[in-house]
């Protein structure tokens, strides 16, 4: 966990704060500070025996998804979602009609809320920047305690996006920490305190401008109450993190090398807001018809891709019988399949993960494809990756056959056809 001053640069700070909250992803939870910060920050214990525990890790600054009024149908994204206690809780009111997003920088948290959404059976996917998203597609965007984390150009930089991406009339839901004063430099360049939420927050009127600057007229701020203090209660780890270190305590942090006198009490420093806009419904530029909402939506399925050279040279070479290649098309499976490939199908390929894994589970590489390897077949080869890796299986590995078989160059390499 970092100590020392907050990096110069935009692109320091965020690889910092990256690094930060992936320490933070790969430490196992406090549970009684998590609770602790729950209860302080609105968490119903309704709420929280809906997820898996491990969703929560005590990072938040509020509860958003209690407000944000989440139909069926809606398509919700939850930016910075860490473990996934927001977009997991938002996941249940759109139900399987609607979409819940979550993104986040750190694959480490994105591992962390997949193995969360798998045991709910949902499957979630990470951010690129910008944002994937269409324009005018998300009907409710929410955020727990992560604009803060951001430089100040790219808080600038989501919000516009975040108004970019709502749908008109869509809802933007955010809680965050906002300083109450300007604070004293040596807090603003303390990292541990910039790590814990604090350093990076705007003042209120700063705050507003920004959001005015994105385009969102109206919005509301309301100071939650949500006692800042609860950090400094957390026991003796957070995150794991070992208090006695030089290192936050998650969110809003008070634990940095800065001596108590310059802290002071927290609550007089910075608050717990939630801040609440809509994206006005006569925009011009809005879509009629809400398009899906991820571009890339197979970006949701990140794997270790394979061109088609490296897997014709697996093909051709006699010492190599390690690897399987599955073909994942159904109906469309015109001009044949790539040589010795096994056809599985895409539709009922998570039905059959254990008869799947019976037969596949001790191949070093087991490379799926369907017609652009963009859909089914990065699909399958996440579900199976996820798989491997709840049975903690290291042994074999899912790969996407980049281009799939549109891209295949190789008619010697081809069954069933005379030519690709
Ligand atoms: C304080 S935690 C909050 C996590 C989650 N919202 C919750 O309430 O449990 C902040 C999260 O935002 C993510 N984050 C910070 N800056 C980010 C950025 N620029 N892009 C994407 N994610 C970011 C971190 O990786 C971390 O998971």
């Amino acid at each position: 966990m970092p100590a020392g001053t907050v990096p110069l640069t935009d692109e320091g700070i965020v690889s910092a704060v990256c690094d930060a909250y992936t320490d933070i992803a790969k430490k196992s939870v406090h549970t009684a500070y998590a609770e602790a910060a729950a209860e302080a920050f609105g968490y119903t214990a309704e709420q929280l025996s809906s997820v898996p525990a491990e969703s929560y890790m005590g990072l938040s600054c509020g509860n958003p998804v209690a407000v944000a009024s989440i139909k069926e149908g809606e398509t919700v994204l939850d930016l910075g979602s860490g473990a996934g206690i927001d977009v997991l809780l938002a996941a249940q009111k759109v139900g399987p009609k609607g979409q819940a997003i979550g993104m986040d920088m750190s694959t480490d948290m994105i591992d962390r809320a997949r193995k969360n959404a798998s045991k709910q059976g949902y499957r979630p996917p990470q951010l690129t920047q910008p944002l994937p998203l269409e324009t005018a597609s998300v009907d409710c965007i929410l955020s727990n305690c992560v604009v803060n984390l951001l430089p100040d150009a790219g808080k600038a930089a989501l919000l516009k996006e975040c108004y970019r991406v709502l749908k008109p009339g869509g809802r933007l839901v955010v809680d965050d920490i906002i300083a109450k004063k300007q604070l004293p430099n040596a807090i603003r360049s303390d990292f541990s305190a910039y790590i814990g939420c604090i350093s990076g927050a705007l003042q209120l009127e700063q705050y507003k401008a920004l959001m005015k600057l994105a385009g969102f007229i109206d919005t509301l701020f309301v100071e939650t109450g949500g006692d800042l203090k609860v950090y400094e209660s957390a026991g003796p780890t957070c995150g794991g993190v070992p208090s006695s270190s030089p290192s936050p305590r998650c969110c809003a942090a008070t634990t940095s090398v800065l001596p108590q006198t310059i802290i002071g009490n927290l609550n007089e420093l910075a608050a717990s807001y939630q801040i609440y806009a809509r994206k006005v419904s006569s925009d011009n530029g809005a879509a009629e018809k809400s398009p899906l909402a991820l571009v890339r939506w197979w970006d949701a399925y990140p794997k270790d891709h394979l061109t088609s050279g490296e897997v014709a040279s697996l093909l051709r070479d006699p010492d190599r019988s390690d690897y399987a290649i599955i073909d994942v098309r159904e109906n469309d499976r015109v001009g044949g399949h790539i040589l010795r490939s096994i056809q599985w199908r895409a539709d009922t390929f998570v039905g059959s993960l254990d008869m799947f894994y019976d037969e596949y589970g001790k191949t070093k590489q087991v490379i799926f494809y369907c017609g652009s390897s963009k859909g089914r077949g990065s699909r399958c080869a996440a579900w199976y990756q996820d798989y491997l890796n709840g049975k903690g299986n290291t042994e074999s590995k899912a790969c996407v056959l980049e281009g799939g078989y549109y891209g295949w160059r190789y008619p010697d390499l081809v069954d069933g056809a005379s030519s690709l």
